[in-house]
């Protein structure tokens, strides 16, 4: 093969491998390999830009730990500041360079090429850099090189960003729905934590993956957010309530699912069918669908447990709290009738563990 065919072979390899991987750290890893090889470099590291503390944190460093280096300082710096390539073909007679990664690496750095990461705003929000390359040094058709292959690390980092700050604004949101039906049921934020955590401990305890343990244990405490839909007059009654009054009460579930769902939002699908199930009984006979046994989801038979346990321990408008010892013993009368039995073996096996979280988080 010539230089040329050589090229196009690592390009298409290297095409597969984005395909292939899905994490931030491994698409970065497979660039820097690739940048490696193509520039006949020893090592490369890929930044991430830290503007708040003027950081370089390495997310990818051929050879070395991750380091974090001060953009005031050093070549990769200098390229991070002045957003323009960084060419040093004799490292240690450079005024850019600075010496203290090598001395805390033991390597020895001759030439770098660096270049940054610019987002659509041209902000830096990375640095590419290559260590001393194998014969002689890095030309400018290298940094056009590296400058092309950059540009797969800048999306990458930034839909990894755009990522993060989606899930953050989606929890946020959350919280706040969560919040809103327990300021009108007049219960605490300790219950609805509560119930996410039993929650995703019996979904544990049953072998869910942790992606669904996380959604339950997110989207348990929003099982009520439909009270917000139900008159005062009914959710705050001292007394039991009429036949009319618990019908319109059992009205919350497909509230709370209406309100919640949202096809693009696998959490709030989530919330939605909780929401929707909580009330649903293993014998169907419970509502809005009178659904039965496994025609209920998962989600949906773990948190009717969870909730009915801790709406019996907690005071409500029309109740004292229970002891704990006597909401256990009422799951287990309705064991196979209300609740999925399963579960409940798994809530009896575990009942030192649920009786942590009870402590910890008492009203
Ligand atoms: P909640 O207070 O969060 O109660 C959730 C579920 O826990 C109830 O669902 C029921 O299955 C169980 N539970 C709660 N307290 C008791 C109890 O003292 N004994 C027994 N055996 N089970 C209990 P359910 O019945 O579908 O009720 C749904 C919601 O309707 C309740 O949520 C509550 O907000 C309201 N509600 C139910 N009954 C009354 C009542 O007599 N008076 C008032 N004011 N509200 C009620
Ligand atoms: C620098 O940016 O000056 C340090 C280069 C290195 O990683 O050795
Ligand atoms: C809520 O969402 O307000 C709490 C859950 C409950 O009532 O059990
Ligand atoms: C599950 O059953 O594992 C998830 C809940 C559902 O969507 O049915
Ligand atoms: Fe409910
Ligand atoms: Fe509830």
């Amino acid at each position: 093969m010539n230089s040329a065919e050589k090229q196009l072979a690592i390009l298409l390899d290297f095409g597969k491998v984005i395909n292939k991987t899905k994490s931030l750290n491994d698409v970065l890893e497979s660039i820097a390999n690739f940048a490696r090889d193509i520039l006949q470099a020893d090592r490369c590291s890929i930044f991430v830009h830290d503007a708040h503390k003027e950081e370089l944190w390495s997310k990818v460093a051929h050879g070395t730990e991750p380091i974090r280096i001060s953009t005031k300082k050093g070549v990769a710096g200098n390229a991070a500041l002045s957003k323009e390539i960084q060419i040093v073909v004799d490292a240690y007679n450079d005024y850019r360079f600075n010496q203290d990664v090598d001395k805390k690496t033991g390597y020895l750095t001759h030439t770098i090429l660096a270049v940054p990461l610019l987002d659509n705003q041209e902000n830096t929000i990375g640095v590419f850099q290559a260590l001393n390359k194998k014969d002689g040094i890095f030309t400018n058709s290298d940094a056009e090189l590296l400058l092309l292959i950059s540009n797969y690390a800048a999306s990458a980092i930034e839909n990894a960003i755009l990522y993060d700050k989606l899930r953050d604004t989606q929890t946020k949101i959350i919280n706040k729905l969560a919040s809103a039906a327990e300021f009108k049921d007049q219960e605490t934020s300790k219950h609805t934590k509560r119930v996410g955590l039993y929650s995703a401990l019996l979904a544990e305890k049953y072998g869910l993956n942790k992606d669904d343990i996380y959604k339950i244990e997110l989207a348990a405490p929003m099982h009520d957010a439909g009270k917000i839909g139900i008159a005062d007059k009914i959710m705050l009654k001292p007394d039991k309530l009429s036949f009319e009054e618990f019908e319109i009460m059992k009205t919350h579930s497909q509230l709370g699912h209406d309100l919640l769902f949202d096809e693009e939002n696998e959490y709030l699908k989530a919330a939605a069918l909780i929401a929707l199930e909580h009330h649903e009984k293993w014998d169907g006979s419970g509502y809005p669908h009178a659904k039965k046994g496994e025609e209920i989801s998962i989600f949906g038979r773990i948190v009717a447990i969870a909730d009915v346990f801790d709406a019996l321990i907690s005071v409500r408008p029309y109740k004292e709290p229970w002891s704990f010892e006597k909401a256990h013993a009422l799951l287990n009368e309705n064991s196979g009738t209300h609740f999925d039995p399963a579960l409940i073996t798994l809530f009896n096996e575990n009942i030192e563990r649920i009786r942590t979280i009870y402590q910890e988080l008492k009203d």
